[in-house]
């Protein structure tokens, strides 16, 4: 039997939920406070507890923060009051399961009961993160925190902000909280707010009334009428100039949209997903953000990491863009020799998962035999050599003898040092806009040494793979 602990000041509340919780088939205990709440947590194993925010003495939300101490897998469910809607923010962000406000809706409590308890029937947290998205790749500790989010901001209709550098998968958890929402089998419409000029923007986002403006030839619907009973997606909202952002918080504010030349208000029922790669505090502190629409929009703030942060993650995810990228190109590039991941585990990533994939996509299609080896990897510039170079200090190239035995075997000594030579004579031909002398110079061999070697590996445009 699943057991509960409901903490709440007010006798009729707890009576309230132990009642409807009882018949619901939980087993209920209930506490007025936190203090005491704490003190049966010590003794007994409870596998929810949910807790009203307000109370005197110690808060709901301190004592989420002590149960998160020393349970941090007991799921929490915080009341809160339906005036004070910046409770269930700080709830959320602190790790709170779900929030669920006064006054209450009995179908949307049990609900949100049934999903927290669910949860705690699960196998490991782990594993289960990972694997509720596919298409997800990761399992460093970042990661897992994104998951843990989404997962429980999902079903939830709150507001959610992704922010984080460009190609770290915004779009792709964007997507992945409307797939498990509840409104998962309705649409989800990406906008692309800097795709549409400003002078569309109303019309496109609110929709418009047949000769509204020249060219409004019939009435139209806007993307977030088309987005009704769903998810809309606002991607890079950092671009929405100020007018539209006003109109956009009227829309929040009120759920209601007026389309252009219409004196009709409709009401919508949307959850809306807004994304970004700037940092829009600093974009508020600037003046070019109206912080009231922040506010409004991330009511649960996400921040994917960069690749950078989260290297451990390289491996896999070269895993799963070869498995892509063969199956799409016919080919049967499997492996990734270790030397070649060296490179990229040294590598700083600036584009994150876009540029990785790009890299592997592009690995895959040069590639011959069945294993990527360093010269299919185009990075910048002498990239990805950086760490070793500092790392040994007896070899200026950067390139250091680390090749694995299996490398050595699958392909010989030999070949593997004439293609780090040739890469390395097209990197400083490169580098020196193809000048022989400034190349050898570069290279600290003879420019005799260096033609005879161009001529060897018919570098002819050193630019091309
Ligand atoms: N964790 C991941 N696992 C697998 N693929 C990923 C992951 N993160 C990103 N990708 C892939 O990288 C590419 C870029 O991702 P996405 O478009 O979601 O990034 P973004 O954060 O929206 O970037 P931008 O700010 O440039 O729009 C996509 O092809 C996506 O499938
Ligand atoms: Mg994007």
């Amino acid at each position: 039997m699943i057991s509960i602990l409901a903490v709440d000041d007010e006798c009729s509340m707890r009576d309230f939920l132990s009642i409807l919780l009882t018949k619901e088939g939980y087993k209920v205990t209930t506490a007025p406070d936190a203090e005491t709440a704490l003190n049966k947590l010590d003794s007994t194993d409870y596998d929810l507890l949910i807790t009203d925010n307000r109370m005197p003495g110690m808060s709901g939300l301190e004592l989420l923060a002590a149960v998160k101490e020393q349970r941090p897998e007991l799921p929490v469910i915080m009341i809160t009051a339906f005036t004070s809607p910046d409770d269930a923010v700080l709830a959320m962000k602190n790790g709170a399961f779900d929030y669920i406000s006064k006054p209450f809706n009995v179908d949307e409590i049990k609900s949100v009961i049934a999903s927290a308890t669910r949860n705690t029937n699960q196998k490991t947290p782990t594993d289960n993160l990972s694997e509720a998205f596919p298409n997800i790749i990761g399992t460093s500790k970042e990661m897992l925190r994104v998951f843990d989010l989404v997962k429980r901001v999902a079903p939830t209709p709150a507001n959610v902000l992704i922010y984080g550098e460009s190609g770290t998968g915004k779009e792709l958890v964007a997507q992945a909280i409307h797939n498990h929402s509840k409104v998962a089998t309705n649409s989800f419409i990406p906008i692309t707010c800097s795709a549409i000029p400003e002078e569309l923007m109303e019309s496109e986002l609110f929709g418009h009334v047949k000769g509204s403006f020249t060219g409004a030839i019939n009435d139209k619907k806007g993307l977030f009428e088309e987005a009704e009973g769903g998810t809309a997606f606002l991607d890079e909202i950092g671009e929405l100039t100020p007018i539209i952002q006003t109109k956009l918080l009227r829309v929040l504010q009120e759920r209601e949209i007026k389309p252009v030349g219409s004196h009709r208000i409709k009401q919508i029922d949307v959850r809306f997903i807004a994304a970004t790669n700037r940092i829009l505090e600093e974009e508020i502190s600037a003046g070019r953000f109206r912080e009231d629409l922040f506010y409004r929009l991330a009511v649960v703030p996400i921040r994917l990491p960069s690749l950078r942060e989260r290297k451990s993650d390289v491996p896999l995810l070269v895993d799963y863009f070869l498995k892509k990228y063969s199956a799409l190109l016919g080919k049967e590039v499997r492996e990734i020799s270790s030397y070649a991941l060296q490179i990229l585990m040294n590598y700083d990533f600036p584009g994150n998962v876009r540029e990785l994939e790009n890299i592997i996509e592009r690995g895959v299609a040069l590639e011959g035999s069945n294993i990527i080896l360093p010269e299919n990897l185009t990075l910048p510039q002498n990239q990805g050599t950086q760490k070793h170079e500092t790392e040994s200090s007896n070899n200026k190239t950067g390139f250091t003898t680390i090749t694995s035995e299996e490398e050595l075997l699958d392909i010989g000594l030999e070949q593997v040092l004439a293609r780090i030579e040739k890469q390395l004579i097209r990197h400083a031909l490169v580098e020196t806009n193809n000048s022989k002398m400034k190349a050898a110079e570069l290279l600290k061999i003879s420019f005799r040494s260096l033609r005879y070697k161009v001529k060897k590996y018919s570098i002819d445009d050193p630019s091309a793979q």
